[in-house]
């Protein structure tokens, strides 16, 4: 753990309208996103990862990512962050305004040329000139390192690609990373041993968390990372999410059940969770199925329920 590193505060960026709707069957009509997005904008999210400037041959649900940009209402506060795999979905994405770019490369390179067609390398090459253009134009340059914390091809993905891969993208300009465990096969003792790692390294770096909960182990891995120092996560909705590229993929971690998990542990998220839970439980007509999601179902922890009535009749 880093002393020095306030880790009462929270900041989560809201990944549902990119990462989740991205691998649903069905597409979501442009103006249910944007309901969508702006419903998310009033619950005190941090940021908001709205869509993907990439090519709509490989994630066509995301298609109508520019009428998804000019069609929402910004609230000020709120960050509003796109996707972008290579020059061209920067150029659109920059042409739409957002305020941050979120730059997506693969530690493994079977991912990365099941996904990008693209090897790490290559991805480094083609931001190199990203950065360049972007760089000064206010709008900040965030990477996403996916499969950080295993391939769904190559199995383990060892450290010190990660880190390496932190260090060129640092060197190329890119002002904020965000760990990726793309098909939830990150564990807590590795959570912890690349947050600290790359905390004690880069401590003036901004560090997302972006953890699915593939095998259930989502909430454990992001707590472990806040108490390593990570105050930043990536969530999805309703826990929706999932890669089309990485076989086995499924949601992130559920942006309720975690903001919940940190209000009971009283560490401030920004977030009034009952509006955030009242967006949530639109989410199965919007998707048309159930989700993963459990406090939407359960009720908040501060839920009573009535005495059974042979013991109310007793006292
Ligand atoms: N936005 C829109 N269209 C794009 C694009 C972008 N960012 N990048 C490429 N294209 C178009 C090209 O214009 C070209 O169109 P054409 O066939 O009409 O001429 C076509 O896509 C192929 O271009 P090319 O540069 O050869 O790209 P590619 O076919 O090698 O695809 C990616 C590479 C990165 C664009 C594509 O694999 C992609 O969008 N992947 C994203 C995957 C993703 O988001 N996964 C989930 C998140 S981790
Ligand atoms: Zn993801």
């Amino acid at each position: 753990m880093t002393p020095s590193h306030d880790r009462s505060r929270v900041f989560i960026n809201e990944v549902a309208p990119r990462d989740g709707l991205q691998i649903e069957s069905r597409f979501v009509p442009t103006e249910e996103k944007i309901q969508l997005i702006d419903a998310l904008s009033q619950t005190g999210l941090a940021k908001i990862e709205a869509t993907s400037f990439t090519s709509p041959k490989a994630i066509p649900n995301l298609r109508d990512a520019e009428a998804v940009m000019q069609g929402i209402g910004r609230v000020p506060g709120v960050g509003y962050v796109a996707l972008v795999p290579n020059e061209k979905g920067a150029e659109r994405a920059l042409a739409c305004g957002v305020d941050e770019i979120n730059l997506v490369l693969s530690a493994s390179d079977s991912h990365g040329l099941a996904n990008l067609r693209m090897t790490a390398d290559a991805s480094l090459v083609r931001f190199a000139g990203i950065v360049e253009r972007v760089r000064g134009s206010g709008v900040f340059i965030n990477a996403s390192i996916s499969t950080a914390f295993g391939c769904p091809f190559e199995g383990e993905v060892p450290f010190k690609r990660v880190l390496a891969i932190t260090e060129k993208l640092l060197a190329l300009g890119v002002e904020g990373i965000s760990l990726c465990d793309t098909t939830g096969m990150a564990n807590p003792r590795q959570v912890a041993d690349l947050c600290r790692e790359v905390r004690s390294r880069w401590p003036w770096l901004p560090v997302t968390l972006h953890v699915h909960n593939t095998r259930g182990m989502g909430l454990a891995n992001a707590l472990i990372a806040w108490q390593n120092g990570i105050t930043r996560f990536d969530a999805a909705l309703g826990g929706l999410g999932g890669c089309p590229y990485a076989p086995g993929a499924t949601g992130n971690v559920c942006t309720e059940d975690l903001v919940h998990m940190f209000a009971q542990m009283e560490v401030e998220t920004g977030v009034d969770l009952e509006r955030l839970v009242a967006v949530a439980e639109r989410l199965p007509a919007l998707v048309g199925h159930d989700v993963p999601g459990q406090v939407v179902k359960a009720g908040l922890a501060t839920r009573r329920y009535p005495l059974p009535s042979s013991l109310s009749e007793a006292t």
